[in-house]
């Protein structure tokens, strides 16, 4: 017999069809589903996480930054706890649904750490949706990058990330529940362009975990994500924050498609770029 499986174009016998947004995440319920964010700045990783507090869910967000981070968790939990609320659920007041953990993706031992200290945060939450937002890109020409830059590029993208996908993995595979590991690539993903080296060699990683219900996939970035920075550098008023998750709305969508048509690899660039 052979194993396969058909793109659905309609529900299932009495399923509620959700619109965008408004369904549930896929893996366990949202009262003990942790949403796991590595790489949290001020842009695309606090908005990723804004988006899932923004639906009740309970955030784990980390980087190096513990005290810039301890800030934004208040933040989400006050999001998170407004939406349950508003739902008629009355999460415990001494039980946070958003905290802090610090990470650097280049110590492996921190990310361990960081991950126990999110099951311990939470006993009974279960990990569900892990968005792997950290990378280090180090741009100049091929023949000037030092070795130390080509290695801690790799370290971010490929080891860290390899570890941050065992531990979530494993946590995913031992509840069986299903979830979704969201990793957000750049153009260099699939190309590298000028200049880009050391960034393009270290890119390009996503896996099927689909038979243990665990929904894998990569976003490419073709484009620049809107911060202080880049707003800087295009000569536009600076502002440090996004507004609605216009992008990170797509992490959202993935993690809620429905296991019969799910993406793996999807491309996001502003309607301007040139591709
Ligand atoms: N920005 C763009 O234009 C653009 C374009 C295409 C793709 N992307 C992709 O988008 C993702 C980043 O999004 P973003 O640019 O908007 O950044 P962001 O989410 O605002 O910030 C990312 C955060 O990663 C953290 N980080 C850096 N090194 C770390 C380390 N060693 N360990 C742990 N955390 C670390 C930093 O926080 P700490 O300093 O607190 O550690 C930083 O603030 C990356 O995967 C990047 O490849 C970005």
């Amino acid at each position: 017999m052979v194993n396969i499986s058909t793109l659905k174009t309609t529900p299932a016998a009495h399923a509620p069809v959700h619109p965008l947004g408004y369904g549930p995440l896929h893996g366990p319920r949202r009262n003990e589903h942790i949403v796991v964010v590595l790489g949290v700045g001020p842009g695309l990783g606090l908005s990723i996480a804004s988006v899932f507090a923004a639906q009740g869910y309970t955030t784990a967000i980390l980087s190096r930054s513990k005290e810039r981070l301890d800030q934004w968790a208040q933040e989400l939990d006050t999001v998170a706890r407004a939406r349950l609320e508003q739902d008629g659920e009355c999460p415990a007041k001494d039980e946070p649904l958003s905290l802090a953990f610090a990470c650097d993706m280049l110590e492996q031992s921190t990310i361990h750490g960081a991950m126990q200290a999110i099951q311990n945060a939470w006993p009974k939450r279960y990990i569900g949706t892990c968005a792997y937002n950290g990378s280090i890109r180090k741009r100049g020409p091929f023949l000037d990058i030092p070795f130390h830059k080509i290695e801690e590029s790799v370290a971010a993208s490929i080891f860290a990330f390899f570890t941050f996908a065992q531990l979530t993995l494993r946590a995913m595979d031992k509840h069986g529940m299903g979830g979704s590991l969201l990793v957000t690539g750049a153009s260099s993903s699939t190309r590298g362009a000028e200049g880009f080296a050391p960034f393009a060699a270290a890119k390009s990683i996503a896996r099927e975990f689909g038979e243990k219900n665990v929904h894998v996939a990569h976003i490419i970035i073709d484009g620049l994500v809107e911060s202080k920075t880049a707003l800087q550098y295009l000569g536009l008023p600076a502002d440090e924050r996004f507004e609605d998750g216009v992008l990170a709305k797509t992490w959202l969508f993935l993690a809620q498609q429905d296991q019969s048509a799910w993406t793996f690899e999807l491309d996001i660039r502003p309607a301007k770029e040139k591709f």
